[in-house]
């Protein structure tokens, strides 16, 4: 249990459903506002023989500050998944300066402030990996998810980027584009039925899969859908 990830939004969802998945063979560092949530998934990773410590803070300010704190909890970091994030909607017609900033300052502005933060500490260790949280709403058309879209869709431009200034750091940058899954991230009477959603259990699997792949291979991006379709 040597190897150290930082997981964005620990707090519930696909990102706890991540620190459950690694825990007892990764070295945990969980990021997200809502301490008590975080505290109590440390305290179960604990009980089960993991290690791992809560850093709660808000991405919005300083996702750098978070970056160099989480180094600093076990003297590295290996990997970072970069899972935060929000969803919205609005018709392009009635979009807000309001609406297109809160979406853009957590689903691209932090992964890439905070993966610039992180980037020396992996280069330190002669390697790393990165795991971008994506959507399908990044190549898919669903009405009224235009600014969370174009974040996605950002998000993913800028992680074949990097994907390219890393390679010669043995850095591996993969995208998750997960479709609907059973989460809290859905907006009241905007969620399909829960037999036509994925389990943000099924989400981490892959996410673990991505990053426990031996040195000579590199998952560039793994889309995960609900077999049945959302709608
Ligand atoms: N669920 C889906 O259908 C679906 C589909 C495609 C992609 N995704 C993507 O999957 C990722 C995880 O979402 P989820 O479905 O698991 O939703 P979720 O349960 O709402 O999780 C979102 C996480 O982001 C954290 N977060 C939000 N704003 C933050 C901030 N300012 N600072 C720090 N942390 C913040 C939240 O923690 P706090 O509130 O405690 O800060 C929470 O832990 C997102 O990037 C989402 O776009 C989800």
């Amino acid at each position: 249990m040597n190897r150290i990830a930082l997981i964005t939004g620990a707090s519930s969802g696909i990102g706890a459903a991540v620190a459950r998945a690694l825990a007892g063979r990764w070295r945990l560092v969980l990021v997200a506002r809502r301490k008590d949530r975080l505290d109590a998934l440390v305290d179960e990773i604990h009980r089960d023989g993991g290690d791992a410590v809560a850093l709660p803070a808000d991405l919005a300010t300083d996702p750098q500050g978070i970056a160099e704190r989480a180094a600093a909890i076990w003297q590295g970091l290996d990997a970072i998944v970069n899972n935060a994030g929000l969803f919205a909607t609005s018709g392009s017609d009635a979009l807000t300066a309001e609406h297109l900033d809160q979406l853009w300052r957590i689903n691209l502005r932090a992964p890439m402030l905070l993966t610039a933060a992180a980037i020396p500490y992996m280069r330190a260790r002669h390697g790393g990996s990165i795991v971008n949280v994506s959507s399908v709403a990044a190549d898919t058309a669903f009405s009224g998810c235009g600014a969370y879209a174009a974040t996605k869709a950002a998000l993913e431009a800028w992680s074949r980027v990097l994907r390219e200034e890393l390679r010669r750091d043995r850095i591996r940058v993969s995208v998750v584009a997960p479709g609907a899954t059973d989460t809290g991230i859905w907006p009241a009477g905007f969620n399909p039925p829960i037999d036509r959603m994925c389990r943000a259990a099924d989400i981490a699997a892959a996410i673990r899969f991505i990053l426990e792949q031996p040195a000579s291979a590199s998952i560039d991006r793994m889309v995960i859908t609900p077999p049945g379709g959302a709608l």
